[in-house]
Order: structure tokens, then C-alpha cells, then sequence
């Protein structure tokens, strides 16, 4: 597996992004590869600081080398919004090649102080970072000014914390929008002039091609996409669980379905 650096410039001067999907067990990780294979493209494996409840960084990283062993297209396992700088540590150590240091939530000089120290440990580990700058929390798309990246910020967070690529909020939000999204495509095009690294859009659910298409031919190298996916698996398990008895089956058949989701992100 590779970091996401190569993959993203790569993608930027193609104007296109990679999708990163979120993952968290063995169906997940088959269907975005089966995903990326279909495509013929590059694929991120995005696996939440959250989801460690669920399954530990080990278990993820093995299992995610090993069904990309003889993938034919670059794969990254990718540490999404991750908080805590120690989990971070322990993702690389145990096979993650790229991380998101998500300071988000922090006063802007702290956001640099903690994203500088993750710079360090990725280093370290030869990973590709990713940070993030604004809020993305509201659901309804349109966010306060003040929730959404600042380009001069971006300029100065970029040079001092030297990330690979950087999350902004430019109307997206995590989850399922209330209203119809508005992007700021102004805002992501300042951003991108004043910090020239592949930005990245979470909350890629609910966003349409045109939109996706158009962040990608201004700056966007990486789309982030959990809501759809999980919705159309959640959906596709129940239906399988009416009429098959066996649960291999079942999973079997909900996999298809988070790959035919996984095909419109491409
Ligand atoms: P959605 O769940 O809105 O697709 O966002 C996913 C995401 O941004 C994960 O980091």
C-alpha cells in the first residue's frame, strides 16, 4: 500500500480526485477494492478514529494489505479525522500509510501546534498528512461565514504545518444534507491559488457529479464518502436478511450493493 501523495498530484493535474471511502470490516474493504478495480482507479481506504470500538488498527491494516497485495491500481490505507496524535502513532505502527490530523475543533494556533506534531510522526513513518481547517458540522450545508475556511488562514496553516493535503469547508458537511448543498467553488479556487496543495471534500455524500466534477477541475485530488455507502449497505443487509437464511449470503449480497454506490463516486 501507498501513501496518498503521489495518488492525489497525480489526480490534481489530471483535474480528476480519488475517492476515499470509509471502511471498517472485511466486506467494506473488498467492496472499494472490487470499486477501484472496476473503475481502474486509485482507491483511499478510509478507516475513522471512531470505528476503533469496532476494530483495531492491526486487524484493518492486516487484512487491508493483504486483499491489496495483488491489487492492480495504488491503494492507501488512510486514518480519517483523527484527534488524538498517540492513535495516530499506533496506526502507523501498525501499517496505516496515511493520516488526517483533525484540529477542527481547536483554536487556530493550536490546530497548527497539534498538526505540526503529527507532521513529525508521519514523517516518521514516511506517511502522507492531511489536515483540516473550518467547520463541517452543520448539516443544513451553509454553515456561519466563520465555519468556513478562510483562504489567508489556509495560505499560513499550510506553510507552517507542511500537510500534503488539506480538508476545507466550503458548504459541505458530513451526513445527509437538509437542504440542497451550496459549494463556494470562489472560495475553493482562493484557497487553492493561495496554498497549491490537492484540497480535500468531506462530505461527498449527497453531492452531485457536477458538483465533484467541477471541485475537482478547480482543486479538489480527494473526495471523502461514508453516508451513501453505509445507508445503501444498511438497506441491502435487511432486504438479504428477508430472504436468506445464511448470513454469508447476506453479506455477500450487501457488498454488491456498497460496490454499485462506490461506482457513481468515480
Ligand atoms: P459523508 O458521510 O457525508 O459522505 O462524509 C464522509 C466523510 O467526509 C468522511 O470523512
Amino acid at each position: 500500500m501507498l501513501n496518498t501523495i503521489a495518488m492525489l498530484v497525480r489526480a490534481r493535474k489530471k483535474g480528476r480526485y480519488v475517492p476515499a471511502f470509509n471502511i471498517y470490516n472485511l466486506e467494506t474493504i473488498q467492496a472499494a477494492l472490487e470499486s477501484s478495480c472496476r473503475a481502474e482507479s486509485p482507491v483511499i481506504l478510509a478507516f475513522g478514529e471512531r470505528y476503533l470500538s469496532y476494530a483495531s488498527f492491526e486487524v484493518i491494516a492486516q487484512m487491508a494489505e493483504c486483499l491489496s497485495r495483488e491489487h492492480p491500481y495504488p491503494v492507501a490505507l488512510h486514518l480519517d479525522h483523527c484527534r488524538s496524535l498517540e492513535n495516530m502513532y499506533q496506526a502507523l505502527k501498525a501499517g496505516f500509510t496515511s493520516v488526517m490530523y483533525d484540529g477542527s475543533n481547536l483554536p487556530f494556533s493550536e490546530n497548527i501546534e497539534q498538526t505540526v506534531q503529527a507532521r513529525k510522526i508521519a514523517d516518521s513513518f514516511g506517511a502522507s498528512l492531511e489536515g483540516e481547517l473550518g467547520g463541517m458540522n452543520d448539516k443544513s450545508g451553509e454553515g456561519e461565514n466563520g465555519l468556513f475556511t478562510e483562504p489567508m488562514q489556509a495560505k499560513k496553516f499550510v506553510r507552517e504545518t507542511q500537510v500534503d493535503s488539506l480538508a476545507v469547508a466550503v458548504g459541505n458537511a458530513h451526513g445527509l444534507y437538509r437542504e440542497k448543498p451550496h459549494i463556494e467553488f470562489q472560495r475553493l479556487k482562493e484557497i487553492y491559488e493561495l496554498t497549491h496543495i490537492p484540497l480535500v471534500l468531506h462530505g461527498s455524500s449527497g453531492l452531485s457529479m457536477e458538483t465533484l466534477n467541477l471541485a475537482a477541475q478547480i482543486a479538489v485530488a480527494k473526495i471523502n464518502v461514508n453516508t451513501e455507502i453505509a445507508m445503501a449497505g444498511a438497506a441491502a443487509l435487511r432486504q438479504a436478511l428477508q430472504k436468506e437464511t445464511k448470513m454469508e449470503n447476506a453479506l455477500q449480497w450487501a457488498r454488491e450493493s456498497l460496490v454499485n454506490v462506490m461506482m457513481h463516486f468515480y
